[in-house]
Order: C-alpha cells, then sequence, then structure tokens
C-alpha cells in the first residue's frame, strides 16, 4: 500500500535558481509522470529557523511556487499545496513527538551541524530539535512509499522509517516505512565556482530579468590560468564551460573547447555565447512565470485545490491513526 505515491516538500527561502533546476525540479517534474505526487511548501519547516522572521515565509512560499509551477510541475498531475494548510500535518507531528526517543533526535548529525553553523540564530527550541519529527509526519501521513531527497535529508528519513517502524509496533501496521528516491543529478557551479547557492550570492535565478543573467555570466569565473587572450585556455578548468554544458548544444561546444583550447576565442565572446544559450533556454519558463505571476487568483485556485486534495488523503491517516492509539 501506498508505495506508488510520492511525497516531497521544499522550505520556502525565496526564489529557486539553476541548482534547482537542474536538481530538484527536474526530478519531480520527471517524478509526477510516474507516481501519485504530492509536492508542498514546508513552510511550518521554514518557522523552525525563521521564527523571529516569519514575513519572509509567505512572499518566499509565494516565489518558489511560482517558480514550480512555470518549470512544469503540473497541478493536473500532482497534489501542490502548502503545508499550512494541510492541519493534520501537526496532528501527526504531535502524537509522533510522544513515541519518538530524544535520543534520536539529538544524535541526528544534520541536527548538530546546523545547530553550530547557524550561530547568528538561537535554535535551541523544541520546534528545532523536533524537525524531523514534523517531516516524518509530512511524509507518513500519506502513507507515502518513496521520497525523492538530496544526500542531506536521508538522516531525516532514516529517522521517518525509525519512527513509523515504532508506531506499526506500539499499535498496529498503520505505516509502510517509505525509501529514500536518490537521483544524481549535476552539480550546479555558480559565478564564482562554489556551489550555486543563495547564501553564497552566487546563483542565477529563473525570475530574474534576461540582462540580469547576462551580467552574472559575465561575471563568472573562467581558466584561471589563462591570464591573457592570447593564451591557450582549458574548458575543464573553466566555471564557466561548466554550464556550457548544460546549455550549449553538443557540436557548437565543441567548437568552443578547440578554439579556447588554440587561444582562438576568448572568454568575454565565449561567456557571450553561453549568455545567449541560457536566455534562450530559460525563455519559456520566464514567460510561463510572467504570466502566472500576473494570474495571482489562478495560483490560489491550485494551491486551494491541492490543500484540499491533500487534506482529504491526509484525513483518511488521520481515523486510522485515531483509531489505532484508540482515542
Ligand atoms: N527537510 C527538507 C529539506 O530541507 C524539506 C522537507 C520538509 C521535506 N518535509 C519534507 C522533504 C518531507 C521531503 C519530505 O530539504
Ligand atoms: Fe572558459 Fe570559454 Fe574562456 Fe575557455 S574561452 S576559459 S571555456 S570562458
Amino acid at each position: 500500500m501506498g508505495t506508488n505515491r510520492v511525497v516531497s516538500g521544499m522550505r520556502p527561502t525565496g526564489k529557486l535558481h539553476l541548482g534547482h533546476f537542474h536538481g530538484v525540479l527536474a526530478n519531480w517534474k520527471e517524478l509526477q509522470q510516474q507516481y501519485e505526487c504530492f509536492f508542498f511548501a514546508a513552510d511550518w519547516h521554514s518557522l523552525t529557523t525563521e521564527y523571529a522572521n516569519t514575513e519572509i515565509i509567505r512572499s518566499s512560499t509565494e516565489e518558489m511556487l511560482l517558480d514550480w509551477l512555470a518549470y512544469g510541475i503540473d497541478p493536473q498531475k500532482s497534489t501542490i499545496f502548502v503545508q499550512s494548510r494541510v492541519p493534520q500535518h501537526a496532528e501527526l507531528n504531535l502524537i509522533l513527538s510522544m513515541i519518538t526517543p530524544l535520543s534520536w533526535l539529538e544524535r541526528n548529525p544534520t541536527y548538530k551541524e546546523q545547530l553550530d553553523n547557524l550561530d547568528t540564530k538561537d535554535l535551541s527550541t523544541f520546534g528545532f530539535l523536533g524537525y524531523p519529527v514534523l517531516m516524518a509526519s509530512d511524509i507518513i501521513v500519506y502513507k507515502a512509499g518513496k521520497v525523492p531527497v538530496g544526500h542531506d535529508q536521508l538522516p531525516h528519513l532514516e529517522i521517518t522509517r525509525e519512527i513509523a517502524r515504532r508506531f506499526n509496533f506500539l499499535y498496529r501496521e498503520v505505516f509502510p516505512e517509505p525509501a529514500a528516491l536518490l537521483t544524481e543529478t549535476p552539480k550546479v557551479l555558480g559565478t564564482d565556482g562554489r556551489k550555486m547557492s543563495k547564501s553564497y550570492n552566487n546563483a542565477i535565478y529563473l525570475s530574474e530579468s534576461d540582462e540580469e543573467t547576462k551580467k552574472k555570466i559575465m561575471s563568472m569565473v573562467t581558466d584561471v590560468q589563462r591570464p591573457r587572450r592570447s593564451d591557450p585556455g582549458e574548458p575543464d578548468r573553466c566555471v564557466a564551460f561548466t554550464l556550457h554544458r548544460l546549455y550549449t548544444p553538443e557540436s557548437e561546444r565543441s567548437e568552443i573547447v578547440a578554439s579556447c583550447r588554440g587561444a582562438q576565442i576568448g572568454c568575454v565572446d565565449c561567456k557571450k555565447i553561453l549568455a545567449r544559450h541560457v536566455i534562450e533556454t530559460l525563455a519559456p519558463f520566464r514567460e510561463k512565470r510572467g504570466e502566472l505571476a500576473e494570474k495571482p487568483r489562478l495560483v490560489e485556485e491550485i494551491l486551494d485545490e491541492g490543500s484540499r486534495k491533500a487534506t482529504h488523503e491526509a484525513a483518511k491517516t488521520m481515523q486510522d491513526v485515531r483509531s489505532a492509539i484508540k482515542l
């Protein structure tokens, strides 16, 4: 039961960048052809770190959903919703919190790491420690069989499985144990050569203008061992070339490789070509996003419908849960 169902969430942190397009979104788009998918904005999860800064959560959620829809996460195929509109996640979270040993949460490597790294925020809260319990609730409230997540989320998914097992053992078999769906995606580098990330300030966003994209691409790091135009370059050492791999057609790309190695093309011209391909590839998304942004009612309707469907499914599970625990 439930094995053909996929659940995944994303914490709203604002606009999505190229790393998301080639990673999680490409993955989701593919999955919706094959599975019954539930995709949601995990706004309660954002609250665990942004509780003192809540005004950004709502606008981030809206921007993120526009990106999903423009990219092709399709409300005809998938159930798209916002976590905080489905209160069953919170009810299940409460129940699961009763059976989750503290030690499982305290030893969670992601917890320890973030506690140390995000030292500008006070994260010594009940809710932050309980992040994996809420995540488990998100997943098993739909009796999901598969959860597409990145490597960083594997410890959380392991806790989900342990919690499901413990519930089934204590009461009765209600939840399937969800499996991780790990899909390899290309690592997208930002303009400075580090991993593309909002926090590094090196990201290219779907929703920015063509001019901004061009400016960022023109500022991208190239082969640092090619200080002069007359020096031969090496695409394998070049950050800009990593984007050529994703956006420039094969035949043109091999010409670039040859011209770079033979010092026949300069980096400025090379990056102009790159900018053109990136902008051309993004054009249909940008157009669609622009259209959707003009239709807030349509987006509202999609979320209303998605939240209604999700609530319906989650409510069924909660009946099983209440009867299993005899409340
Ligand atoms: N913790 C996930 C992340 O930060 C987001 C998330 C919340 C999630 N609930 C989920 C992912 C349920 C998969 C399933 O990326
Ligand atoms: Fe990179 Fe292109 Fe410059 Fe070669 S010519 S170093 S591939 S930007």
